[in-house]
Protein backbone atom coordinates (compact mmCIF):
# COMPACT_ATOMS: atom_id res chain seq x y z
CA UNK A 1 0.00 0.00 0.00
CA UNK A 2 1.28 3.70 -0.83
CA UNK A 3 1.79 6.34 2.00
CA UNK A 4 -0.96 8.64 0.23
CA UNK A 5 -3.91 8.36 -1.26
CA UNK A 6 -4.74 11.54 -3.70
CA UNK A 7 -7.43 12.63 -4.84
CA UNK A 8 -7.36 13.87 -9.03
CA UNK A 9 -10.53 15.56 -9.73
CA UNK A 10 -9.69 17.69 -13.25
CA UNK A 11 -13.03 19.08 -13.80
CA UNK A 12 -13.67 20.56 -16.73
CA UNK A 13 -11.71 22.39 -19.81
CA UNK A 14 -8.16 23.55 -19.43
CA UNK A 15 -8.34 21.35 -16.03
CA UNK A 16 -7.80 18.30 -17.70
CA UNK A 17 -4.51 19.99 -19.28
CA UNK A 18 -3.23 21.26 -15.83
CA UNK A 19 -3.93 17.85 -14.38
CA UNK A 20 -1.96 16.12 -17.14
CA UNK A 21 0.78 18.36 -16.64
CA UNK A 22 0.67 17.86 -12.64
CA UNK A 23 0.67 14.17 -13.38
CA UNK A 24 3.96 14.62 -15.14
CA UNK A 25 5.62 16.37 -12.31
CA UNK A 26 4.16 13.73 -9.34
CA UNK A 27 5.28 10.87 -11.86
CA UNK A 28 8.83 12.32 -12.01
CA UNK A 29 8.96 13.10 -8.21
CA UNK A 30 8.04 9.34 -7.19
CA UNK A 31 5.91 9.95 -4.27
CA UNK A 32 5.18 7.01 -2.78
CA UNK A 33 1.05 7.58 -3.22
CA UNK A 34 -1.88 6.03 -5.46
CA UNK A 35 -4.26 8.22 -7.53
CA UNK A 36 -7.70 7.88 -8.05
CA UNK A 37 -9.71 10.37 -10.34
CA UNK A 38 -13.09 11.85 -9.36
CA UNK A 39 -15.63 13.28 -11.42
CA UNK A 40 -16.55 16.91 -11.02
CA UNK A 41 -17.94 19.52 -12.98
CA UNK A 42 -19.98 20.89 -15.99
CA UNK A 43 -20.29 17.28 -17.27
CA UNK A 44 -22.33 16.17 -14.38
CA UNK A 45 -24.32 18.83 -13.72
CA UNK A 46 -25.57 18.26 -17.24
CA UNK A 47 -25.99 14.29 -17.21
CA UNK A 48 -26.57 13.99 -13.73
CA UNK A 49 -28.24 16.95 -12.67
CA UNK A 50 -25.26 17.11 -9.53
CA UNK A 51 -21.89 19.00 -10.55
CA UNK A 52 -20.45 16.86 -7.18
CA UNK A 53 -21.81 13.94 -7.46
CA UNK A 54 -22.12 12.35 -4.02
CA UNK A 55 -19.83 9.57 -4.88
CA UNK A 56 -17.03 11.82 -5.35
CA UNK A 57 -17.47 13.15 -1.79
CA UNK A 58 -17.56 9.47 -0.67
CA UNK A 59 -14.14 8.65 -2.75
CA UNK A 60 -12.62 11.98 -1.32
CA UNK A 61 -13.20 10.62 2.01
CA UNK A 62 -10.79 7.56 1.67
CA UNK A 63 -7.97 10.02 0.69
CA UNK A 64 -5.37 12.34 2.26
CA UNK A 65 -6.26 15.39 0.20
CA UNK A 66 -7.03 16.55 -3.60
CA UNK A 67 -5.77 18.03 -6.19
CA UNK A 68 -8.64 19.87 -8.59
CA UNK A 69 -8.17 21.44 -11.72
CA UNK A 70 -10.70 23.71 -12.39
CA UNK A 71 -14.14 23.46 -13.67
CA UNK A 72 -17.20 25.73 -15.58
CA UNK A 73 -20.08 27.18 -13.83
CA UNK A 74 -23.18 29.50 -15.36
CA UNK A 75 -25.70 31.18 -14.15
CA UNK A 76 -28.54 29.20 -12.92
CA UNK A 77 -31.19 29.44 -15.79
CA UNK A 78 -28.82 28.60 -18.46
CA UNK A 79 -27.35 25.48 -16.32
CA UNK A 80 -31.05 24.64 -16.10
CA UNK A 81 -31.08 24.62 -19.94
CA UNK A 82 -28.18 22.45 -20.78
CA UNK A 83 -29.76 19.59 -18.37
CA UNK A 84 -30.35 16.44 -19.85
CA UNK A 85 -33.76 16.48 -21.01
CA UNK A 86 -34.90 13.33 -18.44
CA UNK A 87 -33.62 16.12 -15.70
CA UNK A 88 -35.76 18.94 -16.98
CA UNK A 89 -38.47 19.28 -14.77
CA UNK A 90 -37.21 18.07 -11.29
CA UNK A 91 -36.72 21.64 -9.50
CA UNK A 92 -32.71 21.22 -9.55
CA UNK A 93 -30.98 24.34 -8.81
CA UNK A 94 -27.38 24.74 -9.90
CA UNK A 95 -24.82 24.68 -6.77
CA UNK A 96 -20.68 25.65 -7.05
CA UNK A 97 -19.32 22.04 -6.38
CA UNK A 98 -15.90 23.89 -4.66
CA UNK A 99 -18.44 25.43 -2.19
CA UNK A 100 -19.45 22.78 -1.41
CA UNK A 101 -16.81 20.69 -1.33
CA UNK A 102 -14.88 23.05 1.12
CA UNK A 103 -18.34 23.02 3.13
CA UNK A 104 -18.25 19.69 3.38
CA UNK A 105 -14.58 18.54 4.43
CA UNK A 106 -14.53 21.89 6.61
CA UNK A 107 -11.73 23.85 4.66
CA UNK A 108 -11.90 26.90 6.33
CA UNK A 109 -8.57 28.49 5.31
CA UNK A 110 -7.61 30.17 1.72
CA UNK A 111 -4.12 29.67 1.45
CA UNK A 112 -3.13 31.69 -1.87
CA UNK A 113 0.97 32.39 -2.20
CA UNK A 114 2.14 34.88 -4.66
CA UNK A 115 6.06 34.93 -5.25
CA UNK A 116 7.29 36.26 -8.26
CA UNK A 117 10.23 34.02 -9.25
CA UNK A 118 12.84 36.36 -11.04
CA UNK A 119 12.78 36.26 -15.51
CA UNK A 120 8.96 36.30 -15.61
CA UNK A 121 8.19 38.96 -17.69
CA UNK A 122 4.64 39.26 -16.19
CA UNK A 123 6.33 39.89 -12.65
CA UNK A 124 5.65 43.83 -11.57
CA UNK A 125 8.30 43.24 -9.52
CA UNK A 126 11.22 40.50 -9.12
CA UNK A 127 11.19 40.69 -5.73
CA UNK A 128 7.67 40.16 -4.27
CA UNK A 129 6.87 37.26 -1.51
CA UNK A 130 3.44 37.41 -0.22
CA UNK A 131 1.01 34.71 1.50
CA UNK A 132 -2.83 35.71 1.68
CA UNK A 133 -4.91 33.64 4.36
CA UNK A 134 -8.37 34.37 3.39
CA UNK A 135 -11.27 32.94 5.82
CA UNK A 136 -13.21 30.62 3.72
CA UNK A 137 -16.39 29.92 4.81
CA UNK A 138 -17.86 32.72 6.26
CA UNK A 139 -18.28 36.70 6.03
CA UNK A 140 -20.01 38.01 3.11
CA UNK A 141 -19.87 34.97 1.27
CA UNK A 142 -21.87 33.07 4.05
CA UNK A 143 -25.03 33.28 1.62
CA UNK A 144 -27.26 34.52 4.47
CA UNK A 145 -28.97 36.79 1.98
CA UNK A 146 -32.82 38.21 1.21
CA UNK A 147 -34.78 39.68 -1.21
CA UNK A 148 -37.14 40.88 -0.77
CA UNK A 149 -36.41 41.75 2.37
CA UNK A 150 -39.19 39.87 5.11
CA UNK A 151 -41.19 42.38 6.26
CA UNK A 152 -41.01 40.98 9.86
CA UNK A 153 -36.80 40.57 9.95
CA UNK A 154 -37.30 44.96 8.34
CA UNK A 155 -39.75 45.27 11.67
CA UNK A 156 -37.27 43.18 13.95
CA UNK A 157 -34.05 45.67 12.58
CA UNK A 158 -36.19 48.77 12.67
CA UNK A 159 -36.90 48.13 16.46
CA UNK A 160 -33.20 46.61 17.09
CA UNK A 161 -31.24 49.35 15.34
CA UNK A 162 -31.36 53.19 14.63
CA UNK A 163 -29.78 53.29 11.50
CA UNK A 164 -32.59 51.46 10.01
CA UNK A 165 -34.69 54.22 10.50
CA UNK A 166 -33.33 55.00 6.82
CA UNK A 167 -34.45 52.31 5.12
CA UNK A 168 -37.82 52.40 7.03
CA UNK A 169 -40.35 53.93 4.11
CA UNK A 170 -38.11 51.66 1.37
CA UNK A 171 -40.46 48.52 0.15
CA UNK A 172 -39.04 45.08 1.09
CA UNK A 173 -39.05 44.67 -2.67
CA UNK A 174 -36.94 47.03 -3.70
CA UNK A 175 -34.26 46.07 -0.93
CA UNK A 176 -31.93 43.64 -0.62
CA UNK A 177 -29.57 42.20 2.53
CA UNK A 178 -26.16 40.36 2.44
CA UNK A 179 -25.06 39.62 6.19
CA UNK A 180 -21.47 39.63 6.38
CA UNK A 181 -21.11 36.95 9.43
CA UNK A 182 -18.12 36.71 11.73
CA UNK A 183 -17.27 34.28 14.46
CA UNK A 184 -14.86 34.86 16.78
CA UNK A 185 -13.51 31.07 16.33
CA UNK A 186 -13.47 31.72 12.57
CA UNK A 187 -11.33 34.83 13.16
CA UNK A 188 -8.87 33.18 15.98
CA UNK A 189 -8.57 30.66 13.49
CA UNK A 190 -7.57 32.44 10.23
CA UNK A 191 -5.05 34.63 12.61
CA UNK A 192 -3.62 31.64 13.92
CA UNK A 193 -3.11 29.89 11.24
CA UNK A 194 -1.46 33.08 9.59
CA UNK A 195 1.09 33.65 12.78
CA UNK A 196 2.10 29.76 12.40
CA UNK A 197 3.04 30.23 9.09
CA UNK A 198 5.00 33.54 9.67
CA UNK A 199 6.71 31.43 12.57
CA UNK A 200 7.55 28.42 10.77
CA UNK A 201 8.85 30.29 7.70
CA UNK A 202 10.60 32.99 9.33
CA UNK A 203 8.11 36.30 8.65
CA UNK A 204 8.69 38.87 10.82
CA UNK A 205 5.15 40.44 10.13
CA UNK A 206 1.24 39.80 9.57
CA UNK A 207 -0.86 41.95 7.81
CA UNK A 208 -4.55 41.90 8.86
CA UNK A 209 -6.34 43.45 6.13
CA UNK A 210 -10.03 44.78 7.00
CA UNK A 211 -11.88 48.27 7.36
CA UNK A 212 -12.77 48.16 11.09
CA UNK A 213 -13.48 52.62 11.09
CA UNK A 214 -16.39 51.57 9.14
CA UNK A 215 -17.66 48.15 9.05
CA UNK A 216 -17.18 48.58 12.67
CA UNK A 217 -18.49 45.21 14.57
CA UNK A 218 -17.45 43.01 12.15
CA UNK A 219 -13.75 43.89 10.87
CA UNK A 220 -14.09 44.80 14.33
CA UNK A 221 -14.38 41.65 15.68
CA UNK A 222 -11.27 40.33 13.06
CA UNK A 223 -9.15 43.11 14.52
CA UNK A 224 -9.33 42.59 17.87
CA UNK A 225 -9.34 39.04 18.26
CA UNK A 226 -5.70 39.66 15.98
CA UNK A 227 -4.70 41.33 18.60
CA UNK A 228 -4.74 38.75 21.03
CA UNK A 229 -3.73 36.05 18.98
CA UNK A 230 -0.50 38.21 18.06
CA UNK A 231 0.22 38.15 21.46
CA UNK A 232 1.43 34.99 21.60
CA UNK A 233 3.49 35.47 18.84
CA UNK A 234 6.29 37.81 20.83
CA UNK A 235 8.60 37.36 18.00
CA UNK A 236 6.36 38.89 14.88
CA UNK A 237 4.51 42.26 14.74
CA UNK A 238 0.87 42.58 13.85
CA UNK A 239 0.46 45.06 11.66
CA UNK A 240 -3.26 46.67 10.53
CA UNK A 241 -4.45 48.25 7.45
CA UNK A 242 -7.53 48.88 5.66
CA UNK A 243 -8.35 47.17 2.60
CA UNK A 244 -8.77 49.98 0.51
CA UNK A 245 -5.63 51.27 1.65
CA UNK A 246 -3.97 48.19 1.32
CA UNK A 247 -4.79 48.06 -2.66
CA UNK A 248 -2.48 51.40 -2.89
CA UNK A 249 0.25 49.89 -0.63
CA UNK A 250 -0.20 46.34 -2.87
CA UNK A 251 1.08 48.40 -6.06
CA UNK A 252 3.48 50.61 -4.41
CA UNK A 253 6.03 48.53 -2.01
CA UNK A 254 4.46 45.32 -2.43
CA UNK A 255 8.07 43.76 -1.54
CA UNK A 256 7.36 45.47 2.09
CA UNK A 257 4.69 42.70 2.92
CA UNK A 258 4.61 39.39 3.78
CA UNK A 259 1.85 37.25 5.01
CA UNK A 260 -1.66 38.76 4.93
CA UNK A 261 -4.57 37.77 6.57
CA UNK A 262 -8.67 38.97 6.06
CA UNK A 263 -11.87 37.64 5.85
CA UNK A 264 -13.78 36.16 2.95
CA UNK A 265 -14.54 38.95 0.37
CA UNK A 266 -11.85 40.90 1.11
CA UNK A 267 -9.11 38.49 1.20
CA UNK A 268 -10.54 37.09 -2.59
CA UNK A 269 -10.24 40.53 -3.41
CA UNK A 270 -6.44 41.28 -2.37
CA UNK A 271 -5.63 37.84 -3.94
CA UNK A 272 -6.71 38.63 -7.16
CA UNK A 273 -4.52 41.79 -6.75
CA UNK A 274 -1.70 40.13 -5.28
CA UNK A 275 -1.57 36.96 -8.14
CA UNK A 276 -1.66 39.58 -10.80
CA UNK A 277 1.73 41.22 -9.59
CA UNK A 278 3.62 38.10 -9.82
CA UNK A 279 2.10 36.48 -13.14
CA UNK A 280 -1.54 36.43 -13.09
CA UNK A 281 -3.47 33.25 -13.61
CA UNK A 282 -0.68 31.64 -15.09
CA UNK A 283 0.97 31.10 -11.56
CA UNK A 284 -1.91 31.61 -8.89
CA UNK A 285 -2.35 28.33 -6.45
CA UNK A 286 -3.97 27.89 -3.95
CA UNK A 287 -4.66 25.65 -1.11
CA UNK A 288 -8.23 24.91 0.55
CA UNK A 289 -7.27 24.05 4.06
CA UNK A 290 -9.35 22.14 7.17
CA UNK A 291 -8.04 20.57 9.92
CA UNK A 292 -8.51 16.81 8.36
CA UNK A 293 -8.76 17.79 4.50
CA UNK A 294 -7.14 19.73 2.22
CA UNK A 295 -7.66 20.20 -1.55
CA UNK A 296 -5.25 22.53 -3.72
CA UNK A 297 -6.31 24.35 -6.94
CA UNK A 298 -4.79 26.94 -9.30
CA UNK A 299 -7.41 30.14 -9.16
CA UNK A 300 -8.22 30.06 -12.43
CA UNK A 301 -11.14 28.47 -14.34
CA UNK A 302 -11.97 26.00 -16.99
CA UNK A 303 -10.94 28.57 -19.71
CA UNK A 304 -13.17 27.37 -22.63
CA UNK A 305 -11.75 29.21 -25.28
CA UNK A 306 -8.32 27.58 -24.86
CA UNK A 307 -9.64 23.94 -23.56
CA UNK A 308 -8.58 21.20 -25.52
CA UNK A 309 -5.07 23.36 -27.21
CA UNK A 310 -2.78 22.33 -24.43
CA UNK A 311 -1.85 26.51 -24.58
CA UNK A 312 -2.43 27.38 -21.32
CA UNK A 313 0.03 27.70 -18.27
CA UNK A 314 0.65 24.91 -15.81
CA UNK A 315 2.43 26.64 -13.53
CA UNK A 316 -0.27 27.55 -11.15
CA UNK A 317 -1.01 23.71 -11.20
CA UNK A 318 2.13 22.82 -10.82
CA UNK A 319 3.03 25.09 -7.82
CA UNK A 320 -0.32 22.93 -6.67
CA UNK A 321 1.50 19.94 -6.19
CA UNK A 322 3.95 22.01 -4.37
CA UNK A 323 1.59 23.20 -1.54
CA UNK A 324 0.45 19.34 -1.38
CA UNK A 325 3.44 17.90 -0.48
CA UNK A 326 4.15 21.24 2.36
CA UNK A 327 0.93 20.05 3.30
CA UNK A 328 1.38 15.75 3.55
CA UNK A 329 4.63 16.99 5.27
CA UNK A 330 6.91 16.25 2.48
CA UNK A 331 8.86 19.24 2.28
CA UNK A 332 12.55 18.24 0.79
CA UNK A 333 10.12 17.38 -2.47
CA UNK A 334 7.89 20.23 -2.09
CA UNK A 335 11.02 22.65 -2.06
CA UNK A 336 12.43 20.65 -5.38
CA UNK A 337 9.38 21.76 -6.81
CA UNK A 338 9.72 25.48 -6.66
CA UNK A 339 13.04 25.58 -7.56
CA UNK A 340 12.38 23.75 -10.67
CA UNK A 341 9.66 26.09 -11.45
CA UNK A 342 11.88 28.74 -10.26
CA UNK A 343 14.75 26.88 -13.12
CA UNK A 344 12.24 26.88 -15.35
CA UNK A 345 11.52 30.35 -15.70
CA UNK A 346 14.59 31.96 -15.39
CA UNK A 347 15.99 30.28 -18.41
CA UNK A 348 13.35 31.77 -20.17
CA UNK A 349 13.11 29.06 -22.71
CA UNK A 350 9.78 26.95 -21.92
CA UNK A 351 7.32 29.50 -22.29
CA UNK A 352 3.21 28.81 -22.81
CA UNK A 353 1.56 32.39 -24.98
CA UNK A 354 0.54 34.37 -21.61
CA UNK A 355 4.52 34.88 -20.94
CA UNK A 356 4.89 35.79 -24.65
CA UNK A 357 6.20 32.04 -25.49
CA UNK A 358 4.91 29.63 -28.04
CA UNK A 359 4.92 26.46 -26.30
CA UNK A 360 2.51 24.26 -24.88
CA UNK A 361 1.36 23.29 -21.73
CA UNK A 362 3.16 20.01 -21.48
CA UNK A 363 6.00 21.24 -22.68
CA UNK A 364 6.07 23.27 -19.75
CA UNK A 365 5.92 20.17 -17.52
CA UNK A 366 8.05 18.02 -18.80
CA UNK A 367 10.86 20.96 -18.56
CA UNK A 368 10.05 21.20 -15.14
CA UNK A 369 10.30 17.65 -14.67
CA UNK A 370 13.69 17.60 -16.28
CA UNK A 371 14.60 20.14 -13.75
CA UNK A 372 13.85 17.98 -10.98
P1 LIG B 1 -10.79 31.63 -16.52
O1 LIG B 1 -9.83 31.69 -15.40
O2 LIG B 1 -11.25 30.29 -16.91
O3 LIG B 1 -10.13 32.28 -17.80
C1 LIG B 1 -10.00 33.67 -18.04
C2 LIG B 1 -8.82 33.92 -18.98
O4 LIG B 1 -7.62 33.87 -18.23
C3 LIG B 1 -8.64 32.86 -20.05
O5 LIG B 1 -9.41 33.11 -21.18
C4 LIG B 1 -7.17 32.98 -20.32
O6 LIG B 1 -6.95 34.08 -21.16
C5 LIG B 1 -6.59 33.28 -18.97
N1 LIG B 1 -6.13 32.06 -18.27
C6 LIG B 1 -6.79 31.31 -17.36
N2 LIG B 1 -6.04 30.30 -16.92
C7 LIG B 1 -4.86 30.41 -17.57
C8 LIG B 1 -3.66 29.65 -17.56
N3 LIG B 1 -3.50 28.58 -16.78
N4 LIG B 1 -2.66 30.04 -18.38
C9 LIG B 1 -2.78 31.11 -19.16
N5 LIG B 1 -3.88 31.87 -19.21
C10 LIG B 1 -4.91 31.52 -18.44
O7 LIG B 1 -12.01 32.57 -16.14
P2 LIG B 1 -13.40 32.84 -16.90
O8 LIG B 1 -13.19 32.93 -18.37
O9 LIG B 1 -14.00 33.98 -16.20
O10 LIG B 1 -14.30 31.57 -16.58
C11 LIG B 1 -14.38 30.42 -17.41
C12 LIG B 1 -15.15 29.37 -16.67
O11 LIG B 1 -14.42 28.96 -15.51
C13 LIG B 1 -16.51 29.84 -16.15
O12 LIG B 1 -17.43 28.82 -16.32
C14 LIG B 1 -16.25 30.14 -14.68
O13 LIG B 1 -17.42 30.01 -13.92
C15 LIG B 1 -15.23 29.08 -14.35
N6 LIG B 1 -14.36 29.38 -13.21
C16 LIG B 1 -14.00 28.35 -12.41
C17 LIG B 1 -13.12 28.53 -11.37
C18 LIG B 1 -12.69 27.32 -10.62
O14 LIG B 1 -12.87 26.21 -11.07
N7 LIG B 1 -12.08 27.49 -9.47
C19 LIG B 1 -12.57 29.84 -11.06
C20 LIG B 1 -12.93 30.86 -12.01
C21 LIG B 1 -13.81 30.63 -13.03
MG1 LIG C 1 -11.68 35.25 -6.66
Amino acid sequence: MSQYNIALLPGDGIGHEVMEAASIVLEKLKLDASYVQGDIGWEFWKKEGNPLPDRTIELLKTTHCCLFGAITSKPNEEAVRELDPSLKNKDLAYFSPIVRLRQEFGLSTNLRPCKSYPGNPLNYRDDINLVVFRENTEGLYSGVEFHPVPESLKEQLLTLHPRMKKFGSVDVEDMALSCRIFTREACRHIVTDAFQYAEKHGYKSVTVVEKPNVIRETSGLMIRTARNVAAGFPGIELWETNVDAMCMWLLKNPQDYSVLVSSNMFGDIISDLCAQLVGGLGFACSANIGSQYAVFEPTHGSAPKYAGQYKVNPMAMILCVKLMLDWLGEGEMASAVESAVAKVVRAGKIKTYDMKGTHGTLDVAHAVAEQL
